[in-house]
């Protein structure tokens, strides 16, 4: 039995970071933990919806890098919500450095299908360059300040001496590939472009090895299995928090109290804050009272928080290759290697890159998931459904050259205007270092403070120093900040730490 900890522990967000610090806390003896959760469910950016009788993701959708490293996947195997295949220790080993070998079909916006072949000199080449941008972090000193940057000049410099001999079309056609190939990176890191995105920085973000899985029965499933091992009433749904007064100097009492919207005042000792670093970008001026130190806010306005959203269209028959797994919209006016329209009103949709198909298909049928990040994505969700579906279709009808193709359901993720989030996830923006996850998670009140330590505490994806942008990242800092109290308080007392190991 673990010894028990009476102080009080308030979390803000009840996604997968807050529920895991919880989750920890509760079981090394903490009785004295809440959760302030501003929407009425808990999962936040793990949000399993549905498109008629068929289960899709709004939000996260792939345990990335299922392998004995990944927590998730760890936890995911413990309840059971795995498929065989993906326990293979086969499956496991693979390998892939964050891009998936899928099979692809390749439309053009002259309702062309193209041969796989005459793609694949372009991605070659791309994936020889994103493997580079990687490799900066480690080299300092950056040739460019953005990855889009680099690539942009590097393809420029390569097709000159590696396509010399190869016809202006190809040539032109590799191009577009490149722009195709930027928007889907667009959407990888949440970025509105790839010239947004820091060089130095960019290999930051690590992998692990593992096939891409899914929750056959939806992420959710995940949540509510853990939420079903905290004590009922331990979240308070329906309860945005609006400040965090902290660095109370009264000798008596507690040294933080949380005003939420609805002006109940919760008192603290520690605070765990979990909210998004979307929501942090536009709220952390009023959220802490005092204001954060310079460093904290510095970084968290350098730190980049995009948006990718998911459009899912179901079709009663499919126009893709039955092994097909993903398909590039490829448009012949974009050998300009962009990744961004000039026009958001009319153009909007040249920035959906294309499409994953959902598998395995007796499972789903014939539905599709598009893929758009940036200005383009936010400015799609403040379209109406029909209006999405109808500029979908009209998409579709190009590139197939089949006037008669209409899908039978539409559904989309608006993540930009969800008022707790504002975006999708983090990515290291220009200028950006290690120094800025290091700065997001450093507890209040900083290092050599004389004031009482650990007041706030930080956790979420975007404090992760190498898995931002991911569930298992997310999980390991709600962990960590958990363990962060933990060992505070077993060397408060060290006569308490024996008795915990009983
Ligand atoms: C479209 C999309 C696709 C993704 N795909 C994947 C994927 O395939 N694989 C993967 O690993 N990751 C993926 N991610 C990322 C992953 O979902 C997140 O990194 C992770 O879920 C973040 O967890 P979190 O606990 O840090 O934050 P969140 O889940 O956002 O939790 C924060 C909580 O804080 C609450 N909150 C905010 N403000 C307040 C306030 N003032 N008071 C009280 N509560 C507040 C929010 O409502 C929310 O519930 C995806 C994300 C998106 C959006
Ligand atoms: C880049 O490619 C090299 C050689 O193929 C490989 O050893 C390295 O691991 C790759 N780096 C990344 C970050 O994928
Ligand atoms: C916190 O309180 C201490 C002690 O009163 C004070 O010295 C310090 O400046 C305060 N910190 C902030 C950020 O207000």
């Amino acid at each position: 039995m673990a010894r028990s900890v009476n102080a009080k522990v308030v979390i803000i967000g009840s996604g997968i970071s807050g529920i895991s610090a919880a989750h920890r806390l509760v079981k090394a003896g903490f009785n004295n933990v809440r959760i302030l959760e501003a929407t009425a469910r808990s999962g936040g950016r793990i949000k399993t919806g549905r498109l008629g009788e068929k289960i899709v993701e709004i939000g996260a959708n792939w345990i990335h890098g299922p392998s004995q490293e990944n927590p998730v996947f760890c936890l995911a195997r413990q309840y059971g919500l795995l498929e065989p295949e993906a326990l293979t220790p086969e499956n496991q080993a693979v390998d892939i450095g964050g891009h998936p070998l899928w099979v692809p079909n390749f439309f053009s916006s002259s309702g062309q299908r193209l041969n796989a072949e005459d793609i694949l000199p372009a991605q070659e080449m791309f994936a020889e360059l994103l493997n580079e941008s990687s490799e900066f972090h480690s080299q300092g000193g950056e040739p460019w300040s953005s990855v889009g940057d680099f690539i942009r000049s590097q393809v420029k410099q390569r097709a000159a001496e590696k396509w010399k001999d190869v016809d202006a079309a190809t040539r032109s056609l590799r191009l577009c590939v490149i722009s195709n190939l930027l928007k889907v990176e667009c959407c990888v890191n949440g970025a509105h472009s790839m010239d947004e995105v820091g060089l130095g920085a960019f290999g930051l973000y690590k992998t692990l090895p593992g096939l891409d899985c899914t929750f056959p029965g939806g992420y959710e499933g995940l949540i509510s299995n853990l939420m079903s091992e905290l004590p009922c009433g331990l979240v308070s749904h329906s309860k945005p928090v609006r400040c965090i007064h902290w660095n109370n100097t009264e000798k008596r009492g507690t040294p933080v109290m949380v005003e939420c919207d609805d002006g109940e005042k919760v008192v603290a000792d520690h605070v765990i804050v979990t909210v998004p670093l979307g929501y942090l970008k536009k709220h952390s001026s009023t959220l802490f009272q005092p204001s954060l130190p310079l460093h904290k806010s510095h970084s968290i306005q350098r730190l980049g928080f995009g948006t990718n959203n998911k459009i899912f269209v179901e079709f009663d028959e499919p126009w893709w290759d039955a092994d097909c797994e993903v398909i590039h919209l490829l448009w012949e006016d974009e050998d300009a290697m962009v990744d961004h329209v000039p026009d958001l009103q009319r153009s909007w949709i040249k920035k959906l890159f294309g499409f994953t198909v959902l598998k395995p298909t007796e499972r789903y049928g014939h539905v599709l998931c598009g893929w758009i990040a940036g200005h383009e994505s936010e400015y799609m969700e403040t379209l109406s459904e029909p209006e999405v579906t109808h500029t979908i279709t009209q998409l579709i009808r190009r590139f197939t050259g089949n006037p008669t193709i209409t899908p039978r359901r539409m559904l989309r993720s608006q993540w930009f205007h969800d008022p707790w989030t504002y975006g999708s996830y983090t990515h290291p923006g220009k200028g950006c270092s290690q120094q800025d996850l290091d700065n997001m998670m450093e507890p209040l009140p900083p290092k050599g403070s004389s004031s009482q330590p650990l007041q706030v505490l930080f956790a979420g994806e975007a404090t992760h120093p190498c898995y931002f942008s991911t569930v298992h990242g997310a999980l390991l800092t709600g962990w960590r900040e958990a363990d962060r109290l933990i060992s505070h308080y077993s060397s408060v007392n060290p006569s308490e730490i024996s008795k915990s190991k009983l």
